[in-house]
């Protein structure tokens, strides 16, 4: 007796503390833990908790309310409902998991799909009658769009500076509605909206090989996603001089780069590749001039240099050239057998100057011209020297005359001098031209022999 009759007094404070609904507490189950309003991605698993005690003898179950309105039981105890049986794809996703034995009822709901929205409830009653809420909570799906989206394009098809072109970005379906942005850059040009956008733009100089990006954001995705136009898409052009193909062996030559862009070229760059290995040079092969348009190499090898242009964008353009190494012996080969076909006096060393071969026949006629004009330079004076002596020797010489013909002959002799000082101009020009190209010019000061520069 007195074990019951404490429990009715301890029960008994229970109810004087408690509610007026006391008297259910002892018999009716109790939620521990209910289930949680979830928002999640469409694919995604999620589980309703439903947590609860003193089951015994109760049936619990799983509601379903629609949006739409639309109510159905999904399970019973730890079943999914057969009758009237589910749709077998969203049967097939359902299941009640949790600890039997203490008495957790919760819904999972795998591969979540947009029409699993709505309100899941958990419920209990006893042999079905008296059916009460346990806990309720909503779930939301959200929907990436399309895998295309966002897509971008820029009309009309070619475009220059000046034009107007228009931009478009748009994205399709996504719960909810993704937003859609277009940044020029980092700046942000139209947006955020939600639909599509179609925006007029002038372009500009300045926007050369600038990338335009639409930014697409959902809470859907976990990241945003964007597309991106190039609404002016000029390359700009790079020229290497001197455009030689043969250099001598260890012939330091140096290449210049000029390039010409929309709005200018900002950036010069360079790469030496090794053609036979394809290796790149290393940088200390090379010295680059601060403003990188110029480069100096000592050719070792046979070489593929490439010059890279590239406006304020990073939009570049390139050309390549390639120098050939031409060995020295076999040049000196060449011009000494040369030398014996010409029957040049063998004393002469022969000169291997690359291009020698080619501009002797140039180079004798120079020569014939020089030896010619001294010749004549020397005979004038001798003429000159033995005209003073004889106008010496002369008695009664006019003043007049004697100053005239003085005169013409002195007007001979600068003819003749100016006469030289051209034909030196034009010598000299010609070794000019040669030293344009970097080989005869390298060449002089590798090879201070008089010969060969006679020779030139
Ligand atoms: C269920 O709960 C009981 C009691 O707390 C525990 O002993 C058992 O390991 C649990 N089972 C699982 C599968 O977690
Ligand atoms: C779209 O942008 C607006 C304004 O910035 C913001 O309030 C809204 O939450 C965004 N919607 C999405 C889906 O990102
Ligand atoms: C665009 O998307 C690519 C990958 O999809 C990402 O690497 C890049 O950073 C994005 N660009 C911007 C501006 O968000
Ligand atoms: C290139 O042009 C931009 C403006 O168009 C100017 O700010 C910049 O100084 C120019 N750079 C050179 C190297 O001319
Ligand atoms: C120039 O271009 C090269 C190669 O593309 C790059 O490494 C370098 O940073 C650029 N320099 C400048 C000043 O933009
Ligand atoms: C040179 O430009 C072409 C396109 O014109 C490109 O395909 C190539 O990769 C560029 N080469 C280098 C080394 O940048």
């Amino acid at each position: 007796m007195s074990p019951i009759n404490r429990f009715i007094l301890s029960a008994g404070l229970l109810c004087f503390f408690l509610s007026f609904a006391c008297h259910h507490v002892l018999a009716q189950p109790q939620l521990e833990r209910g289930p949680q309003d979830a928002v999640v991605h469409e694919g995604d698993t999620v589980k309703f908790v439903c947590d609860l005690t003193n089951v015994i003898g109760y049936s619990v179950y799983w509601l379903y309310r629609s949006q739409g309105g639309f109510v159905r039981y999904l399970s019973i105890d730890r079943s999914v409902i057969a009758n009237p049986p589910l749709p077998p794809q969203l049967e097939q996703r359902l299941s009640i998991i949790g600890n039997e034995s203490q008495d957790e009822f919760t819904l999972r709901i795998t591969n979540v799909q947009e029409t699993d929205e709505g309100t899941y409830s958990c419920r209990y009653g006893y042999l079905g009658r008296n059916v009460e809420t346990a806990g309720t909570a909503d779930l939301m799906v959200q929907v990436p769009p399309s895998t295309q989206s966002p897509w971008c394009s820029v009309q009309p098809e070619s475009r220059a500076v000046g034009d107007y072109g228009t931009l478009y970005c748009n994205s399709q379906a996504g719960k909810p509605t993704p937003n859609i942005t277009y940044y020029k850059e980092n700046e942000q040009l139209v947006g955020p909206v939600t639909n599509s956008i179609r925006h007029q733009y002038q372009l500009k100089a300045q926007d050369n090989g600038v990338i335009f990006t639409c930014i697409m954001t959902t809470p859907a995705l976990d990241e945003s996603r964007n597309c991106s136009v190039m609404p002016l898409r000029i390359l700009p052009q790079a020229t290497i001089r001197p455009a030689v193909s043969g250099v001598e062996e260890g012939t330091f030559t140096t290449f210049q780069c000029s390039g010409e862009g929309v709005p200018n070229i900002t950036n010069y760059s360079w790469k030496v590749i090794d053609t036979e290995t394809g290796q790149i040079l290393p940088t200390e092969r090379c010295t680059v001039s601060e403003d990188g348009q110029t480069l100096e190499i000592a050719v070792m090898e046979n070489l593929e240099l490439v010059c890279t242009v590239s406006v304020p964008s990073g939009l570049s353009g390139n050309t390549t050239t390639r120098i050939d190494v031409v060995n020295r012996e076999q040049t000196t080969m060449s011009v000494v057998s040369t030398g014996l076909h010409t029957d040049k006096p063998s004393k002469e060393p022969p000169c291997n100057c690359p291009k020698n071969e080619q501009s002797s026949p140039v180079t004798v006629v120079l020569i014939v011209a020089v030896v010619v004009l001294a010749v004549a330079v020397i005979v004038l004076n001798i003429l000159l020297v033995w005209q003073r002596k004889h106008y010496r020797k002369s008695t009664s010489p006019p003043a007049g005359p004697k100053m005239t013909r003085a005169g013409h002959e002195y007007d001979d002799v600068q003819d003749a001098a100016e006469q030289g000082q051209e034909m030196q101009d034009s010598a000299y020009a010609a070794v000019q031209e040669d030293r344009d190209g970097p080989i005869t010019s390298e060449y002089l000061e590798l090879q201070d022999s008089p010969t060969c520069k006679e020779s030139l």
